[in-house]
Order: C-alpha cells, then sequence, then structure tokens
C-alpha cells in the first residue's frame, strides 16, 4: 500500500500531524503552498473570505499525479469553518485519483467547526472521482495529543489496507 500525504498548513500544527502520520506510514509527503503567502492578518481577512467562497488558490506543487498511490490523505486547517482556500487549490492540480481512497484529516480550534469542514471537503474530493475512506477531527486539544492521533493513524493504515 502507497500512501500520500497532502498537506496545508498555515501556523505549523497541520504540518506537524501530517509528518507524524508519514512518520508512521511511510510513503509521499507533500506540503502545499499557495503562490501568495498569507500573512498572520491576511489569513483572517482574505484568507476567510476565500475559504467562505469556496475559493481555489493557485499552489505549489502545481500538478500531483496520484496514478501509483492507493490511499491520499489529504489534511488542512480550518478557516471560517470550511476547508482553506490552499486545499481547494491543492483538488485542482491532483490527476490520476479517480476510484482512489482518500482519508481527509483537519485541525481546528472547535471540532464542530472541523465536522463542517470535512463535509465539505469530502465533498469537493469527490467530485474529482476521490472515493472518502474516513476523517479525522483533530481540535486544538488533539492535535497536540499522541493519544488523538496515534489512533488516527491506525484508522488511516487500515483504510489503506481494506
Ligand atoms: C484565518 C484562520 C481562521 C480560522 N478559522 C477557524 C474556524 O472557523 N474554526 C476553528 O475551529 N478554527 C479556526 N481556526 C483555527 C485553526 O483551524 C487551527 O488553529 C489549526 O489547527 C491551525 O492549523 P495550522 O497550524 O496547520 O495552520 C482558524 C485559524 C486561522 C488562522
Amino acid at each position: 500500500m502507497k500512501i500520500t500525504v497532502i498537506y496545508h498548513s498555515h501556523s505549523g500544527k497541520t504540518r506537524m500531524v501530517a509528518e507524524k502520520i508519514h512518520r508512521h506510514l511511510g510513503g509521499d509527503l507533500i506540503e502545499a503552498v499557495p503562490h501568495q503567502q498569507y500573512s498572520t492578518l491576511s489569513a483572517v481577512t482574505k484568507g476567510c473570505y476565500r475559504a467562505l467562497k469556496g475559493s481555489a488558490d493557485p499552489v505549489t506543487p502545481d500538478s500531483i499525479s496520484l496514478e501509483d498511490t492507493d490511499l491520499v490523505v489529504l489534511a488542512c486547517p480550518v478557516w471560517a469553518g470550511k476547508p482553506t482556500p490552499v486545499m481547494n487549490g491543492v483538488l485542482r492540480v491532483i490527476s490520476g485519483g479517480g476510484g482512489k481512497r482518500v482519508f481527509m484529516v483537519v485541525t481546528c480550534n472547535d471540532a464542530k467547526s472541523g465536522h463542517q469542514a470535512i463535509a465539505l471537503l469530502k465533498s469537493h474530493a469527490s467530485d474529482t472521482g476521490l472515493v472518502p475512506s474516513g476523517e479525522g477531527v483533530l481540535d486544538k486539544q488533539a492535535v497536540i495529543s499522541d493519544q488523538a492521533i496515534i489512533p488516527l493513524i491506525e484508522r488511516i493504515r487500515s483504510a489503506g489496507t481494506i
């Protein structure tokens, strides 16, 4: 089973989680970075506005092939109750994902907000042909707790082997 973890992280929490998943499960780890990086202020103003509209940011890398991947993990923070515009951008640049399983992870302050964002991410990912096979919401306590992250990694492992 080959896993590709694709993540966006603005302030580092999601990166920590993505790196941990990658350390345990191997495969590829890809960080998506917006062409126009957000500052603390522009994340709140422009970033939230774009998240609310469902806009997709141009990202680097500008193409991601999933041809040789069995399971894709998409991980991002929640902005304004939505997936980030950077993650929306990721869904524009992936190819070869048709029929491939996807496990979605969001990090957030508040789990309720995370569940809202996951529902949207699931729908966007399905639109690209990916098949949702699991999800995880890490709120501000869970994101720094191995007691939450390790079971999540085991769920991702199972999603890849079923
Ligand atoms: C611009 C912005 C908007 C946010 N909006 C929400 C939100 O609507 N709901 C929530 O629970 N957390 C929200 N957060 C908190 C982040 O989702 C949370 O801190 C996340 O773990 C940060 O991940 P990162 O360090 O990988 O960027 C927001 C943070 C930022 C910077």
